[in-house]
């Protein structure tokens, strides 16, 4: 059995601000987690903070033209800002740019080094000449060789592929476009090799309890087979490597965040002793239980080789468990940093204030807890709408309004109990057990739904039993009855608490109830008759139908940026000459007609006077021009000498040119200025 609890949250990068995704993968059933072990009154903490090293931040420090530190003080402050808005309970968060960590970090390196546990490899990595430096794989870009798309040189973003800078086509420098040669470069790797028989062990026999998706990606890094891992990089933006003769290297950014986790809490418990007692007591003491939340991008870190770190230095527990998330895709799309296809937790609470519960409860009834989700507007606004209002929040403000109603606002006397009091009651003397053990096994999504089928439970009790119609005839059924919902409504302030825990916050206050205590949950005497409720207020309001497009119209603009930024020039065709050119009849004339063609969405038909009785040709353009008729009396180019040929049914004789529009539309080609029908085009 273990004593306390240690969890950490996966440290985001300092190099934009944070969105659904990352509160629905990691830092929403943290929260939820810590929260709930606290209720409890176990000894836990969440540590967190910034990632603030690694090759993006420097990336977008450059384009901005700002230092790096500017960059990270920025989206580190506006991460911290977002977390502590939207609830997340952490007892620090922190940055990997502290001076503690720099030194906790540097330390434990050497750590290593003394030890022999690292191995030093020389080889050949990408140089930019022009820059005299080295380039990390993210800091290169290239062609993919799967699908030839520009890509990253650790992945292509459009097939997914890993790729190693090695196997792009045409690689050069990121930032400055310089083409890259190659220039041998020493660094230091951590044998995960002369570690896999240990973790297959700890891993694949000892922890078969882990989620089928971490397990899976662990066993099948495992069968791969595992290769030393560098652990430095030539690089000017992080901590330089603490050994004699490694200038201009520092650590690689994922050996030194996850050292994060250790020297963020030496930081709290140095800050807070006789709150926290000493660091070593939640890293180094077998009773303390370890427990990594994070995205799926991070398992082979956290799971191989932060554990390997860990059992190399040899005085570290290990992690105990790694609830791993898949991801969350938002309106049927990957979340993109960089294509701005995300919902920026900044933005959310700049157009939803107050509504942080309505996105924690949304992201946790969607978790994608065992496979990838979508999360969708229309969803939301129906969860907040036909859940969070409907059913929560619409029982609590019948309990509260008609006991201030009929009673004073005082909590009435309870009765004898009906056998339907009773079978209302029976579906919740279960309910600590079934939470419970659905948390500690870390499905928070079914754990929610618990909470939320205990409000529907008293929903419909309030709505079966309709105490706003006894209350003339029988006042003393009206007050068993309010008895019992106000002592749901206390029992759901516990059960929501870790989930949504501002309007458990404002339940508590209208309940004129003090903190919250999970063990009360499933008694039916929380409150006493007699006690003083406060006024009511909304727990949730509804969102309406104008707040969902306004979001939607955000992305669909959005998705017409990139697709605008994403256009690239066709490659020009093989080579032709002037006598092929000649064998194209191009000639300018006058649309006399121009309509639909029933039956067909695409088509139209233009009569052209070509200057030679006129012509019928038929047009694949109707989508592009909507009035058709507008177009009577424009000129327009077509091929005279294309055979007739029928479409629809139809006859058409040549065809019209246009040009494809940023937008996908179809515009047609034109003289710049009026010429004589027939006229040639050469
Ligand atoms: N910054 C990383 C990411 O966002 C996560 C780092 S987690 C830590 O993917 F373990 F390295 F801290
Ligand atoms: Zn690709």
């Amino acid at each position: 059995m273990y004593k306390r609890t240690l969890v950490t949250t996966a440290l985001p990068y300092a190099n934009g601000p944070v969105h659904i995704g990352h509160l629905a993968g990691v830092y929403v059933p943290a929260d939820i987690y810590v929260r709930y072990l606290r209720l409890k009154g176990q000894e836990v903490i969440h540590v967190g903070g910034s990632d603030e090293h690694g090759v993006p931040v420097t990336i977008r420090a450059r384009k901005e033209g700002i230092t790096v530190q500017q960059v990270v003080d920025r989206y580190h402050n506006l991460i911290k800002d977002s977390f502590q808005r939207f609830g997340i309970s952490f007892d620090i968060y922190s940055r990997t740019t502290s001076s503690i960590h720099h030194k906790f970090a540097a330390d434990f390196f050497r750590k290593l080094y003394d030890d022999g546990k690292l191995i030093q490899l020389t080889s050949e990595q990408f140089y930019d000449e022009a820059t005299h430096e080295f380039l990390t794989d993210r800091n290169i870009r290239g062609e993919c060789p799967h699908c030839h798309a520009e890509a990253y040189g650790d992945q292509c973003e459009k097939c997914g592929h890993t790729l190693s800078p090695d196997e792009l086509i045409n690689p050069y420098n990121a930032v400055t476009g310089n083409p890259l040669t190659k220039r041998e470069t020493t660094h230091w790797y951590l044998p995960l090799d002369q570690y896999q028989q240990w973790l297959e062990h700890w891993i694949l026999d000892q922890h078969k309890e882990w989620r089928p998706n971490v397990y899976g990606q662990c066993k099948s890094w495992l069968d791969g087979g595992l290769k030393p891992r560098a652990v430095t990089r030539d690089l000017d933006w992080g901590i330089p490597v603490p050994v004699e003769g490694a200038e201009g290297k520092v650590l690689y950014v994922w050996f030194d965040a996850p050292i994060g986790y250790i020297s963020n809490t030496k930081e709290l418990c140095d800050a807070n002793p006789d709150k926290y007692g000493p660091w070593e007591k939640w890293w180094k003491d077998p009773e303390t239980r370890l427990i990594h939340f994070i995205g799926k991008d991070n398992i082979v870190f956290h799971c191989i080789v932060f554990p390997t770190m860990l059992k190399a230095e040899g005085s570290y527990i290990l992690p105990d468990n790694v609830p791993s998330n898949e991801f969350l895709n938002l309106e049927g799309d990957k979340i993109s940093t960089s294509r701005n296809w995300a919902v920026w937790l900044n933005e959310y609470l700049d157009d939803f204030p107050g509504k942080q519960d309505v996105l924690r409860y949304v992201l946790t009834a969607n978790a994608p807890e065992t496979k990838d989700n979508d999360f969708t507007w229309s969803d939301f606004q129906a969860r907040n709408n036909n859940e969070l209002v409907a059913i929560y929040g619409n029982f609590i403000n019948r309990a509260m309004v008609l006991t201030h109603k009929y009673f004073n606002g005082q909590v009435p006397e309870r009765g004898e109990l009906t056998d339907y009091d009773k079978q209302t009651l029976e579906e919740f003397v279960d309910i600590k057990r079934r939470v419970e053990e659905l948390l500690d096994n870390f499905r928070f999504r079914d754990a929610q739904r618990e909470a939320m089928n205990l409000a529907r439970t008293g929903n419909k009790y309030l709505a079966d039993t309709e105490p706003w119609k006894l209350a003339k005839t029988d006042i003393n059924r009206t007050a068993t009855i309010l008895n019992l919902a106000l002592q749901i409504a206390a029992n759901l302030s516990i059960v929501f608490e870790p989930f949504l825990p501002f309007s458990s916050a404002s339940l508590r206050q209208m309940l004129n109830l003090g903190s919250a205590e999970w063990d009360n949950i499933g008694s039916i005497n929380l409150l006493e008759p007699g006690h003083q409720l406060q006024p009511a207020t909304l727990l949730f309001e509804k969102i309406s139908d104008e707040a969902i497009q306004a979001q939607l119209d955000r992305l669909k603009r959005i998705k017409k940026e990139n697709q605008q930024a994403a256009w690239k020039p066709q490659p020009v065709k093989a080579d032709t000459n002037i006598d092929e050119f000649a064998k194209m009849d191009i000639r300018v004339g006058t649309v006399l007609e121009c309509e639909k063609i029933k039956k067909s969405d695409k088509l139209l038909r233009f009569t052209i006077d070509d200057g030679m009785g006129g012509r019928t040709i038929l047009s694949g353009i109707a989508q592009s021009y909507p009035e058709p008729d507008k177009l009577v009396g424009t000129q327009v180019l077509f091929i005279a000498n294309f055979p007739p040929r029928k479409m629809m049914g139809q006859e058409s004789q040549g065809m019209i040119l246009s040009a494809v529009n940023s937008d996908g539309k179809l515009v047609l080609a034109s003289v710049s200025q009026q010429v004589r029908n027939g006229a040639q085009i050469g």
